[in-house]
């Protein structure tokens, strides 16, 4: 197996992206943090289709951002890039468009049984049906135009560094309508993974 990558400054840069957003929920989110942010252990990388748009991204990110999003992008291929639904979930499609990578977390770099943390992607043209679960979440866009619909209120456009936070249960979904990939940083403050309720 290759050697881990070195997966510190992404979870850095997360840490300080997030602290920096002074959102009261995410700061109460953010003392479950892991006090380690090397890599614990080897996790084979995993690629997926939806890396490829990561150059697009990172051409898309505002100044705050683009170091982080070039950091991952650099990183990508030696990732272990996830992906929770399957094509009898939401088709064959969304797949192509979607993957997520854990830095924190049972199956992650670091163990971690409080909080994951990691990156969600969705290429461009794609929607995430609007979906919940019982973790609390916070979303902090890294870069990509998009509409989101949060807690019923319609499709909405949240620009990149825009913070969206999730209590449990909470309906949300994103769509890419506006021909752009959308990179998202992910604080779960839970320790396991849990397949969210499509509502469609
Ligand atoms: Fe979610």
């Amino acid at each position: 197996m290759p050697p881990a990558p070195d997966i510190a400054p992404l979870v850095e840069g997360l840490h300080r992206l997030f602290q920096k957003s002074g959102h009261k929920a995410v700061a109460r989110i953010l003392e479950n943090w892991p006090e380690r942010g090397r890599a614990d252990r080897a996790v084979p990388p995993r690629d997926l289709p939806v890396t490829a748009f990561l150059p697009e991204a990172l051409g898309n990110a505002p100044k705050d951002t683009a170091p982080l999003v070039r950091e991952l992008t650099g990183r990508a291929p030696h990732l272990h890039w996830r992906q929770t639904y399957s094509e009898d979930d939401l088709g064959a499609d969304f797949l192509r468009l979607y993957g997520w990578t854990t830095m924190f977390g049972p199956d992650g770099y670091v163990d971690s049984d409080r909080l994951l943390s990691g990156f969600l992607f969705l290429g461009p043209g794609v929607e995430y049906p609007v979906h919940r679960h019982s973790a609390e979440e916070a979303y902090l866009v890294l870069s990509g135009e998009a509409s989101w619909n949060i807690a019923g209120a319609g499709w909405q456009r949240r620009p990149a560094g825009t913070i969206v936070h999730n209590p449990p249960w909470q309906l949300h979904g994103m769509r890419t309508d506006r021909g752009q990939p959308l990179l998202i940083g992910y604080l779960w403050n839970a320790g396991t993974i849990e397949k969210s309720q499509i509502m469609g």
